[in-house]
């Protein structure tokens, strides 16, 4: 059954896990995990699974996951190929989902409410499933490309089709490089390949200023104990969109990158487009960039974000993204700490959140279903 077709269960808020099974995903043969709607506390030492299992709900969402890997280290080591189920809770009703690794064709296959298997992108049908990890703490200092795939997985979750009108552009992207590698391109080709691209690179940059536009409202007001941001968007194409119409930048950008032919043949990539384009953060007031602070200010800064684009996206469709937190408490000071869990609360989004240690988790005792992980086995704590 289509989403097209679902009645909207306006009583649900979030899109929320009820119960998911993983089968030699990881370090996990066979696991299952139960939930409702409050948030999930993941808790145990290092090595046991906790990063793992939030992997796996992120591979109900387009894309490569949480950690960005290759399907074959998905696979448990001397078992696989993994498979993951997940019955789901959304206003489109109950959903059932599944995904699994097909490795006599290396691809990932995902099929909804028992349909035919699908490629991962169908998987937008869904509300989105936002995620922050130890690994984003350098977000800031990053290349750009983490920080435009960071703010793209926030854009997902409003735009449903903004994933696959990035990856038509990075596939168109890919192509055109290839062609002019070649030492006959057929030019004519070359300029309806352009002229594609100009209107996959519009679509993807409006998209994102959109997004940008409301996130700046939201984040104005900051919650307490975190931080009040302005979000920039820098890039041609997102600065001329908002001069002109998309029509006139289409066809800047068909004409640039055609003037661009033999310089990005030698330099590789393309001179213009939204793969250029950087997002960053700063404080409102003091106009500080946020990459000039300290760890935690800068976990805080993207915590306020992903809480922002929560409640947007709350507000907008009435429905919250699933949250995923890994290993996020352990770098804020208690009151922050306290604060956070109220927010991720109110928000009414299913969020999982690990840690090595239960004191962290203290103060969402009774508001959260807690789990002990040890050696790929999950223990209910509550
Ligand atoms: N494909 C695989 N097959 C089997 N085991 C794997 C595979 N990939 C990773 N592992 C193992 O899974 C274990 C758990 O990893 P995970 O990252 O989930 O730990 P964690 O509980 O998040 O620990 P930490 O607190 O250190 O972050 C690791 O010991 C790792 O070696
Ligand atoms: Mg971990």
């Amino acid at each position: 059954m289509r989403a097209e077709r679902r009645t909207v269960d306006e009583s649900v808020t979030a899109l929320a896990i009820g119960r998911l099974v993983l089968r030699d995903f990881r370090n996990y043969r066979t696991a299952e995990v139960t939930a409702d709607g409050r948030p999930v506390v993941l808790w145990g030492p290092n090595g046991a699974g906790k990063t793992n299992l939030l992997e796996a709900i992120s591979l109900f969402a387009p894309g490569r996951g949480l950690r960005g890997a290759r399907l074959v280290d998905m696979d448990r080591r001397d078992g696989g190929p993994f498979r993951l189920e997940a019955w789901l809770v959304s206003r489109d009703g109950p959903r059932e989902a599944a995904t699994w690794h097909e490795p006599a064709t290396d691809r990932r296959f995902v099929s909804l409410d028992g349909g035919p298997p699908r490629a991962p992108a169908e998987l937008d049908e869904l509300p989105g499933i936002l995620w922050l990890t130890p690994s984003m703490d350098r977000l800031f200092g990053d290349a750009p490309a983490a920080r435009r795939r960071f703010l793209d997985r926030l854009v997902l979750a409003h735009y449903p089709g903004h994933g696959r009108a990035a990856a038509a552009f990075e596939r168109s992207l890919r192509e055109r490089a290839q062609l002019l590698r070649e030492p006959e391109a057929d030019p004519l080709w070359l300029d309806a390949l352009e002229t594609r691209m100009a209107e996959q690179a519009v679509a993807v940059a409006a998209a994102r200023l959109a997004f940008v536009r409301d996130l700046a409202a939201e984040l104005r007001a900051a919650p307490t104990g975190f931080p009040a941001l302005e979000p920039l968007l820098t890039g041609e194409v997102e600065q001329r969109l908002t001069a002109t119409s998309a029509l006139a930048v289409e066809e800047w950008l068909a004409t640039t990158l055609r003037r661009a032919r033999a310089r990005d043949a030698e330099l590789g990539g393309a001179s213009a487009g939204p793969h250029r384009s950087d997002f960053g953060l700063r404080f409102l007031g003091s106009g500080e960039p946020v990459a000039a602070t300290s760890t935690g200010q800068q976990k805080l800064a993207l915590l306020a974000v992903l809480i922002a684009a929560v409640r947007l996206r709350q507000r907008l469709r009435g429905e919250a993204p699933l949250v995923l937190l890994d290993e996020v408490a352990a770098h804020l000071d208690a009151y922050r700490r306290a604060a956070l869990f109220d927010l991720l609360v109110a928000t009414g989004a299913q969020v999982w959140l690990s840690g090595t240690d239960s004191e962290l988790f203290r103060p969402l005792v009774g508001r959260a279903r807690i789990y002990r992980v040890c050696e790929a086995r999950l223990d209910a704590d509550d």
